[in-house]
């Protein structure tokens, strides 16, 4: 029960609060028209019978008082004047069984004043197209028909007043669907600025906080916990950058220090370490340089990616893509390309063949890159993603890496909103898959 109607409402705030609205004067003004027609329209009804019917009783007795043609003449033509009333009388016919229409909520109210008015048999008939009402009396040598015009008997308020009910509620929902929406537009372009920042976006120059208290207060309060995100990022990698930056010169008086050593063993490994460290440094602060000043821009993915197949397919490798879309990502540039290439450059280190694929679901881009070569163990997935971590020490002496692709490329897909997946490819390899949010 709960479910279906949770289905059944509206989503957006608009549709919610329109129906908030709008829900109690629909149900005013069904009950005022309950009440209107059962009470209000009702009586007005039944008075107008009663008056016609007296009417009708008048002229009754004055054409059974008559002596002749004459004299119904005038009665006659006195009615037309006086009541709207058209008055003949067929001499020697009797009732005919026409269809009466004293069932429906008019004839029933002038049937009742009739009877009750006068003795005679009658027969009613309401020709609504038309709008006339006739109504026919049996008297003792003939039939009197009697036609009136159906606003004698007709009250049309009741139609007015459904109508002005009407017209009332569709001006109501069009002033409230104007000053909604209004109301909603502020909520929605933070929305909007919100889900950019989460993708590493900016947000549109021309963004600030609007509309009512709340909405306004929400809008700064998020603007402020942007900019202070932003800071700590920006300090963070500042200070990891000077930390890098600053370790160098000791590292390179170590190494000044390790070529008085002399040629022993020992000293041959501490080279080493040395060197490593100081490749670790600069691949750090290699990556760290192009690092937060770059904009987003739209750019084609095809385009990027056929770039990068020619450059790759250019220095040897077997690289190719399978039936790419034509997408348009908004991305860093540069940074974007530096991910892929990092998970590139992995599979040209351990693989002979590479193939690029793309999925498009509905929420979500899913970049595919396949390679054939060993793979990465399964209780290795995790821990590729930490800095400086390699699979496989041995396997990694002549390839080179010192541990820090596969972190910078999560990092940047994560900047963008988006995360890394790593499993097995179809074609034996690491499958590495690039999950961008719509
Ligand atoms: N395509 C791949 N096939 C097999 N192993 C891989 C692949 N990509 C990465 N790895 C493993 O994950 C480790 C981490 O990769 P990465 O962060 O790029 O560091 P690096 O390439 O500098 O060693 C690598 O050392 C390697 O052992
Ligand atoms: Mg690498």
């Amino acid at each position: 029960m709960k479910l279906s109607i949770k289905k059944i409402l509206p989503r957006s705030l608009l549709g919610r609060s329109l129906l908030i609205l709008m829900t109690p004067i629909f149900l005013i003004q069904v009950i005022t028209t309950y009440i209107f027609f059962d009470r209000h329209w009702d009586k007005v009804t039944g008075r107008l019978a009663f008056a016609v019917a007296g009417e009708v009783a008048m002229i009754v007795s004055d054409v059974e008082n008559a002596s002749d043609g004459d004299e119904i003449e005038a009665i006659s033509q006195k009615a037309v004047k006086a009541l709207d009333f058209l008055v003949s009388f067929d001499d020697g016919a009797t009732l005919s069984k026409k269809r009466d229409d004293r069932n429906t909520m008019v004839g029933k109210a002038l049937s009742e004043s009739l009877s009750y008015k006068i003795s005679q048999p009658f027969r009613i008939s309401i020709d609504i197209e038309e709008k006339w009402v006739e109504v026919s009396i049996a008297l003792q040598n003939g039939v009197l028909r009697i036609t009136m015009p159906q606003r004698r008997l007709f009250s049309s308020s009741g139609y007015i007043f459904l109508l002005w009910m009407i017209a009332i509620s569709i001006t109501l929902l069009a002033i409230a669907i104007l000053f909604m929406r209004n109301q909603i537009r502020p909520i929605r372009r933070l929305a909007i600025v919100a889900e950019r920042f989460g993708r590493g976006q900016d947000a549109p120059a021309s963004f600030k906080p609007e509309g009512a208290r709340e909405i306004r207060q929400a809008a700064r309060s998020f603007l402020d916990m942007r900019d202070r995100i932003r800071r700590q990022i920006q300090q963070r990698t500042a200070m990891l950058a000077g930390i890098s930056h600053d370790l160098r010169t000791p590292l390179t008086r170590m190494k000044l220090q390790t070529e008085m050593l002399g040629d022993t063993p020992d000293a041959a490994e501490l080279k080493s370490d040395i060197a490593e460290m100081e490749k670790m440094v600069n691949a750090y602060l290699d990556f760290v340089r192009g690092e937060g000043d770059e904009k987003t821009e739209a750019i084609s993915l095809n385009d990027l990616i056929s770039r990068i197949i020619i450059n790759t397919r250019r220095i040897g490798i077997d690289i190719s893509e399978k039936d790419l879309p034509e997408i348009m990502l908004t991305v860093r540039p540069v940074a974007f390309e530096r991910c892929l290439m990092n998970i590139i450059n992995n599979a040209t280190k351990y693989a002979h063949h590479i193939e690029i694929s793309v999925e498009n679901t509905e929420n979500e881009l899913l970049l595919h890159i396949d390679d054939d070569g060993p793979g990465i163990p399964e209780e290795a997935l995790g821990d590729v993603f930490r800095p400086f971590f390699r699979v496989d020490e041995s396997r990694n002496l002549e390839t080179g890496g010192i541990g820090l692709g596969l972190p910078i490329a999560q990092d940047i897909i994560l900047s963008h909103g988006g995360h890394i997946e790593l499993g097995r490819s179809p074609l034996g390899g690491l499958r590495a898959t690039i999950i961008m949010a719509k």
